[in-house]
């Protein structure tokens, strides 16, 4: 029978008794982590988030009662101990374990709560997932998940001094709003006093901080929920938190960027013991994607892509010959010492591979022990090959796979994505390298073949380059932006710009990107109007908390750093959201649901 608290106290956590409180009478709570009964004798661990202490029954000590009691205690039960601490005898004591030099000898036990057999065992993170999503709770009393919170709970609160010290003001944006410009699908929420008109939960604060500025707050931060509806990913999740700031009276991207590099610089030093440098490296988003293939590179290992068209420009080989000649390139990384670790069976998989990004194939030339291995050996002269070799300093052993094709941003990507693909496989990572970088010179606009138009890469509101705002009209696609993205081990952990405060310009902008008036007052009416009454010059960023809590607590999976996170089909396993609804709360929203045709 469970028993009431009546207002007992526990006098510390259970992690935290030492050799200090010898002799001392404690009481502890907690739930029971194992039990062992030796008769006479009974041991407990007795976990809480601190860690675990061992209780001990004991007959020499206790009475015949306590001890029938202590028999009955299961898994997970609920319970508090109070007893002397004494120091463990022997075989008993335990190096391993913070508490293992002492151990609580129990005078008094409340069962405060019963616990059935839980559906898997507690502490057990090779469970099917599934079930642990949907017994969260029962998961999150794994001592890794708590520590993944409070490590996360850590980076709000540095976050919060060293932003508040640098004059950021905490501000809550509304939840219910407007659509903002992020380009993800919104999360709807039915108005039923407006019946046929809906709220958008928001992408991002983005509109309203802007406004905060116009309304002069001058820096603003917020740890920000946002909410896109958007394919799942192991970093990616419906519902995501933003640390979301703003500052007035900058107009270059510098300002930003050193107030967030000592603000990572900060949170990996107090977090992780890590020294980031106080700079971080920046490059250019034309030559991120030229030597990795991606725009945000993972700088913890080599393998450059290489440029062979100078090399291959009289190729007798016609898949280098017709790239080339279509006004393509061929690309190539070199895998050092790879040449025998890839079978030809891998070979082909790894053609596959970069097929999925769009490449028509892959060709490939290594120095293996057993000789050369050529996938295109019969179509060239051992002069070509040795060229290939020479132009990529290439060694006995390595192998150089080759994407050619007419469109340089694909044989990149590929070949960037093989690099990535490579490094997963044969781990070329070292555990504990932090590897961060800024990438800079972003171009503000990329063409949609889909829409026949040029979209914004960023948002609409990011500033050009001063320099490249005369192209705006002639050459959109030669207009940088004044935007950057702060990139950790190859994953986006955050991104920002400058913004447009100037008419012209928000004009030109708005021209180039196809929009009607009509379409722009629908759309932004509310937020370009209020531009109209004196804006300061403005620009910010946003880190994706999850992904900073996934690199300091070395996870891939963003489900790792959230309490109660969704599944891939953005469901929550454990409350069964998103639920139907009664037919009476659609009514009063004026909404009638259609089966689904497909
Ligand atoms: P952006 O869209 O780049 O910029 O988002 C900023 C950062 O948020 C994180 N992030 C996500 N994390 C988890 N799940 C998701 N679905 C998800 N989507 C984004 C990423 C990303 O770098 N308003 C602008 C910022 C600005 O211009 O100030 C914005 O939202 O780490």
């Amino acid at each position: 029978m469970a028993e009431l608290l009546n207002g007992q106290r526990r006098s510390l956590m259970c992690g935290e008794v030492s050799t200090e409180h010898i002799g001392k009478e404690l009481t502890l709570m907690g739930w029971v982590h194992r039990r062992r009964d030796l008769g006479g004798l009974i041991f407990l661990q007795l976990r809480d988030r601190s860690g675990i202490v061992q209780i001990v029954f004991d007959t020499d000590v206790c009475d015949q009662s306590l001890l029938d009691k202590a028999s009955t205690l299961k898994l997970e039960y609920v319970i508090s101990v109070t007893g002397r601490v004494r120091h463990r005898v022997g075989n008993n004591v335990n190096p391993n374990m913070k508490t293992g030099e002492i151990e609580l000898v129990a005078e008094r036990l409340k069962i405060l709560s019963e616990a059935d057999t839980t559906p898997f065992s507690v502490g057990d993170d090779g469970a099917n997932e599934t079930l642990r999503l949907k017994h969260r709770y029962l998961d999150l009393r794994r001592e890794d998940l708590q520590q993944n919170l409070i490590t996360r709970s850590r980076i709000c609160q540095i976050t919060r001094n060293y932003l508040t010290d640098h004059g950021f003001i905490e501000v809550e944006t509304p939840m219910l709003g407007k659509s903002t410009p992020e380009g993800a699908r919104d999360y709807l929420v039915p108005s039923r006093i407006r019946r046929g008109s809906f709220y958008a939960l928001p992408q991002s604060p983005q509109l309203y901080k802007q406004l905060l500025m116009i309304g002069g707050l001058d820096r603003y931060f917020q740890i920000a929920k946002c909410f896109r509806d958007e394919d799942l990913r192991a970093n990616r999740q419906p519902e995501f938190t933003q640390i979301d700031l703003e500052m007035s009276f900058v107009d270059q991207e510098e300002e930003v960027m050193t107030l967030t590099e000592a603000l990572l610089v900060k949170i990996f030093r107090e977090v992780r013991g890590v020294e980031l440098p106080e700079h971080f490296l920046r490059l250019s988003w034309t030559e991120c994607m030229n030597r990795f293939g991606s725009d945000k590179p993972d700088l913890r290992f080599g393998m450059e892509i290489q440029n062979l068209d100078a090399t291959v420009q009289d190729s007798t080989f016609a898949v280098f010959a017709n790239a080339l000649q279509q006004g393509g390139t061929v690309r190539a990384i070199v895998f050092k010492q790879g040449a025998d670790k890839l079978s030809r069976k891998e070979l082909d998989r790894l053609v596959e591979f970069v097929k999925t990004y769009k490449a028509k194939g892959l060709a490939w030339y290594g120095l293996g022990k057993d000789g050369i291995k050529c996938s295109f050996s019969k179509a060239v002269s051992q002069d070509e090959l040795d060229a290939i070799a020479h132009a990529l300093d290439m060694e006995q052993g390595d192998i150089a796979l080759i994407v050619a094709d007419p469109d340089w941003q694909t044989a990149v990507v590929a070949l960037g994505a093989l690099r990535c693909h490579l490094a997963a496989i044969f781990d070329f990572y070292k555990k504990g390298d932090f590897a961060a970088l800024w990438v800079v010179d972003f171009p503000l606009f990329e063409y949609s073949e889909e829409e026949g138009r040029y979209v914004a890469m960023h948002h609409p509101f990011t500033s050009p380059k001063n320099e490249d705002v005369q192209y705006m009209r002639t050459n959109p696609a030669q207009v940088r932006a004044k935007a950057y993205d702060v990139v950790i081990n190859g994953d986006e952990m955050g991104g920002g710009s400058m913004r447009i405060y100037n008419r012209d310009i928000q004009k030109m902008m708005f021209e180039t990107l196809g929009f009607t008036d009509e379409q722009i007052q629908e759309r932004f009416g509310f937020f370009v109007d209020a531009f109209k009454y004196g804006t300061p010059p403005h620009g910010g960023l946003a880190l994706g908390l999850d992904r900073l809590v996934m690199v300091l607590t070395d996870t891939n999976n963003i489900k790792d750093v959230i309490a109660f996170p969704k599944m891939q089909n953005a469901s929550d396993m454990m409350s069964e959201a998103p639920s139907e609804v009664d037919d009476k709360q659609l009514k009063e929203l004026g909404i009638k649901c259609e089966e689904d045709d497909d």
